[in-house]
């Protein structure tokens, strides 16, 4: 076992505390309950010290003749106080240390920086993306002064550059903290961005020829403590102060990075990264963030439908229930399959289990969906909860090895129904023939796609930001989705229609709310013995002897 870190004594704005060692004066000042303002600095980042918003003051113990800490009538060391102001950002505390952040000098300094920061500073915050979320904003309130003694032309500076396919920036209101630089440099590892000419013409931009067209360019508009970097995608779209944030993680693989989804009124606009240290840090990749438009799209499937005459028609959920058990009912266990999605979260997943139980059918498994994966956050793996989907049953240690047999036995005209639950067939090694073969086809989807209309009986389900639930990443961590919109029309959770499926076919009562589902869960997977959905939290849950399963993609079924 390593030596614990020692702690020392830090006096912060006349109290004495204990941080241990290696703490940086700014944290210190911060779990004392004492916010320092910053720019530059960014907890994730190297320390450049370079925007001066952070200065305090600061002092050391006074040495005695005998060169120990003299000390005062408290017993504690008494301080000696450097006469200038320090940075609190690029430095650690030390023994004895005191730090002021109230005092009439450090107030004095920042109203100084805020005063130098906005003489170039556009006044554009009507219009600004960033505002109501912008640094320079709260910090001109809470530390700057009311007016304004400048009366020179402001420095005109590159507006509206496209930086690259994503992000936009906006020089005029880059106040040169270069946190955008170091993380391209530090955390994306693709050094694009920098500084050119001096003085107040200062100003960034990328290497000549070089677009910021890396898979994590959308996090420099994160970091970026004012209106300078805006993602293009969600420039001018809303205020940030109407939006409704939820709590949530990222579908897109199966890193499961936290996530923030920011919607209003049924309307997805952005999905930002939310720190998680055990799961994506700070940050998320753009194929992910972005990857929320379907959701919104007008195309979306919102009435259950039943197959009548060769057509599809709009109907109520009962019927389209009732159809669809009797369907089932026709067929012996071994011609029916199940083909799930690594994209369900546990508690549909169970369901489905539940489901492939009753029908007794040996066919199911999930459809692998690999792309390639980097060193940083994206998995090759881009089904969220894989994991789960082994976990719970659904698919065995090699996803889409049964798909192959399942799509073999449909052409044979051995299986004659298939359910398929949040995918299409067609990207799962079926043709559009196959799909013409099956006696009964159901689809629970979301979108239009060749299933659905190939389908006897559609179920629109809900998007990943409409339902509550939890999914468990490649590295075992359990963790929770939350529903940020709700689902359009007459379109249901998957998990309340799986259930409908279950009691019809079954006759007896399921589960009425979604704890109860985890709650079965929980009482059959011994991995998740004991936990609840509440007891997952925010932050997500590890569990034990869960490996990285999905080690090696499966073979590709439309090969086999
Ligand atoms: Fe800092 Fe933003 Fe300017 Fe980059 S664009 S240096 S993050 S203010
Ligand atoms: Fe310390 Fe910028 S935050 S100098």
């Amino acid at each position: 076992m390593s030596d614990p870190v020692p702690l020392l004594n830090v006096q912060i704005d006349g109290i004495w505390h204990q941080f241990p060692k290696g703490t940086r004066v700014i944290e210190a000042c911060a779990q004392a309950g004492k916010f320092v303002p910053r720019y530059c600095y960014h907890p994730k980042l190297s320390s450049p010290g370079n925007c001066r918003m952070c200065l305090i003051e600061m002092g050391m113990p006074k040495m005695g003749p005998d060169k120990k800490p003299e000390l005062g009538a408290d017993g504690k060391p008494v301080i000696s106080w450097i006469p200038r102001p320090q940075i609190s950002c690029a430095q650690d505390i030390a023994e004895g240390m005191g730090i002021r952040t109230d005092s009439p000098l450090t107030r004095e300094c920042r109203h100084g920086v805020m005063e130098f920061l906005l003489i170039n500073h556009p006044l554009d915050c009507p219009i600004c993306d960033q505002a109501g979320e912008c640094r320079l904003q709260e910090f001109s309130v809470q530390y700057g002064t009311a007016g304004s003694r400048f009366l020179e032309e402001k420095v005109k500076k590159p507006k509206r550059i496209a930086l690259g396919p994503r992000v936009t920036l906006d020089d005029e209101r880059c106040i040169l903290c270069s946190r955008c630089i170091r993380f391209m440099k530090e955390v994306a590892k693709d050094d694009v961005l920098g500084f050119v000419s001096r003085g107040g013409h200062t100003y960034l931009t990328a290497y000549p020829g070089r677009p910021l067209d890396s898979n994590y360019s959308l996090n420099t508009v994160d970091i970026c403590p004012v209106g300078a970097l805006t993602s293009t995608d969600f420039r001018f779209k809303m205020r940030v102060w109407f939006l409704k944030e939820t709590k949530s993680i990222c579908t897109s693989c199966a890193t499961g990075c936290n996530t923030v989804i920011g919607a209003r009124e049924r309307v997805i606009y952005r999905q930002t990264p939310r720190e998680n240290d055990d799961v994506n840090s700070c940050w998320m990749c753009d194929y992910g963030r972005l990857n929320f438009h379907y959701v919104n799209s007008e195309d979306r499937l919102t009435a259950p439908q039943i197959r009548l005459n060769g057509t599809l028609e709009t109907s109520d959920w009962g019927p389209a229930i009732v159809r669809t058990a009797e369907e089932l009912g026709r067929f012996r266990p071994d011609e029916v399959a199940v083909i799930a999605s690594g994209r369900m979260t546990n508690e549909e997943l169970w369901l489905a289990r539940r489901l492939i139980e009753t029908l007794g059918t040996p066919h199911h498994d999930v459809v692998p969906r690999w792309g390639e994966g980097d060193d940083l956050l994206l998995n090759a793996d881009r089904n969220p909860n894989t994991l789960g989907a082994q976990l719970l049953g659904v698919a065995n240690e090699r996803p889409g090895e049964n798909l192959a047999r399942i799509v073999a036995r449909v052409r044979a005209g051995e299986i004659k129904a298939v359910l398929a639950l949040q995918e299409d067939l067609l990207e799962a090694g079926f043709t559009a023939g196959d799909l013409n073969r099956l006696t009964f086809l159901l689809a629970l989807n979301i979108l239009p796609n060749p299933t659905v209309e190939a389908a006897t009986v559609v179920l629109p389900g809900a998007a990943f930001a409409e339902k509550r639930g939890s999914m468990i990443n490649a590295k075992g961590r359990l963790q929770r989705l939350n529903r940020a919109i709700a689902a359009p029309g007459n379109a249901q959770n998957d998990w309340e229609v799986l259930r409908e499926l279950l009691q019809q076919l079954s006759g007896t009562a399921g589960p009425y709310v979604i704890e109860d589902v985890f709650k079965q869960i929980a009482g059959t997977i011994p991995e998740m013995r004991g936990l609840s959905l509440s007891k997952i939290g925010d932050r997500g849950y590890q569990l034990e002897d869960v490996e990285d399963v999905p080690a090696a993609p499966a073979p590709e079924p439309a090969h086999l």
